[in-house]
């Protein structure tokens, strides 16, 4: 007889080993391909840490400027693609949409030699296809990337048409090494499920992004910023919380499935906020989300002293974007042009010693049904 454990949702499952990321929800410890993210977060460029969860290790000068020059090179979008993005802006589709139909059309015009050139494909063309969708939908022609600039700061100028300043870019380098990676997520599963049956990338990343785009993975940090924008507007954080909790509903932006304790991502993306809004933004934004992260959490401690619920990635997610200036309406499309470092990294492991992900099911259907010719059903 075989063992007929099931467990649901796969928790606590092992599926596969991965050198890519590692999670301590005790600690409050992030830990990508050996580096602590805050190691990151203040020293790398995105390039540099999707190299390094790529290859396991960070790349040299001649390797970065090679490795920039071949984003560069597949940056441009297929007119075939644009005119796909086109009809999805006519639709109004929503931008998730339009990122995982841009994905699956990613080939079109552009050959690949191989896993690793789809991953670089991949990873150069989500934040195209995204600013391309976004200036579509709102009636603005596309802007074509620009081979000078940084992967951060080429989205930031697809988006706009102007170059962004220095501390937009390191804001958002700052955001994209936060989020590339984090163990083995329902859309890094997904990819990695995908490209087990040793099809292509393409297809595993555009299965990944349909998972990203579901309300349980991908959804939280557009809320957060309603609430923060409501709290700025009326200056009480407690009495929207209090409201809230009465009525039985979440904060959203605390609490976290792995995490007991505060999000190593929230501490990173907290003080990269800090800089950011220092430097020039609206420096009482930033002031009300330090003023709602404390309330929240006395608050939560205060009703739930059973529970440890501090803030999670999402909710300087939704603080540092917005100073950026990057819409509300961006931000799940935003977190994948991050996350898709981490996917092509999962795929490029699994298939470096790979078994089909084939798990089982406990069937718990009907027996022995006979037939009924359809007339007499
Ligand atoms: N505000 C208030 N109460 C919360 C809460 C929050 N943000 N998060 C969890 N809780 C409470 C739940 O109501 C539940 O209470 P109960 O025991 O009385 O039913 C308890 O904590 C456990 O919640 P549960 O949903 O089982 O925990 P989880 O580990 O599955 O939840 C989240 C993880 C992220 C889904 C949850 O914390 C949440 O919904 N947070 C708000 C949404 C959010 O920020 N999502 C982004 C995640 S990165």
């Amino acid at each position: 007889m075989t063992d007929q454990t099931i467990n649901e949702g796969l928790e606590n499952v092992i599926v596969a080993e991965t050198r890519r990321s590692y999670i301590d929800g005790d600690a409050g410890e992030l830990v990508i391909a050996g580096y602590p993210l805050a190691e990151l977060a203040e020293h790398a460029t995105f390039e540099e840490t999707v190299f390094l969860l790529w290859n396991d290790r960070l790349p040299t000068a001649e390797e970065l400027a090679s490795f920039r020059a071949d984003l560069a090179a597949y940056r441009d979008l297929s007119d075939a693609t644009l005119d796909l993005l086109r009809a999805a802006a006519a639709d109004d589709a929503d931008p998730m949409d339009a990122l995982r139909m841009g994905v699956a059309a990613a080939t079109l015009g552009h050959e690949t030699d191989g896993p690793e050139d789809e991953a670089r494909l991949l990873v150069a063309q989500l934040p195209t296809i995204v600013a391309a969708y976004w200036r579509l939908r709102n009636g603005n022609e596309p802007v074509a990337p620009d081979g000078d600039l940084s992967h951060a700061a080429n989205y930031l100028y697809m988006l706009t048409g102007e170059k962004p300043t220095d501390a937009e870019t390191r804001g958002l380098e700052t955001y994209l090494n936060s989020v590339v990676d984090h163990g083995l997520n329902a859309s890094t599963f997904s990819g990695r499920a995908i490209v087990s049956t040793e099809t292509d990338l393409v297809s595993a990343v555009t299965g990944a992004v349909g998972a990203l785009k579901g309300p349980l993975h991908g959804g939280a940090p557009g809320p957060v910023l309603d609430m923060l924008l409501d709290i700025h507007n009326s200056g009480d954080a407690a009495g929207y919380v209090e409201d809230k909790l009465d009525e039985g509903e979440r904060i959203m932006g605390f609490g976290h499935r792995v995490y007991n304790v505060r999000d190593p991502r929230a501490a990173v993306l907290s003080s990269a906020a800090e800089s950011f809004y220092e430097s020039g933004g609206e420096r009482a934004f930033f002031e009300t989300a330090k003023t709602v992260e404390t309330t929240t959490t006395d608050l939560l401690s205060e009703r739930r002293p059973d529970l440890s619920l501090a803030t999670n990635v999402e909710f300087y997610t939704a603080v540092l974007l917005h100073g950026i200036g990057i819409p509300s309406e961006l931000f799940t499309t935003t977190f994948a042009i991050a996350r898709v470092g981490g996917w092509t990294a999962h795929c490029l492991e699994q298939l470096d010693d790979n078994r089909i992900i084939r798990p089982r099911s406990a069937y718990v259907g009907g027996e022995n049904r006979e037939w009924q010719p359809v007339e007499e059903r």
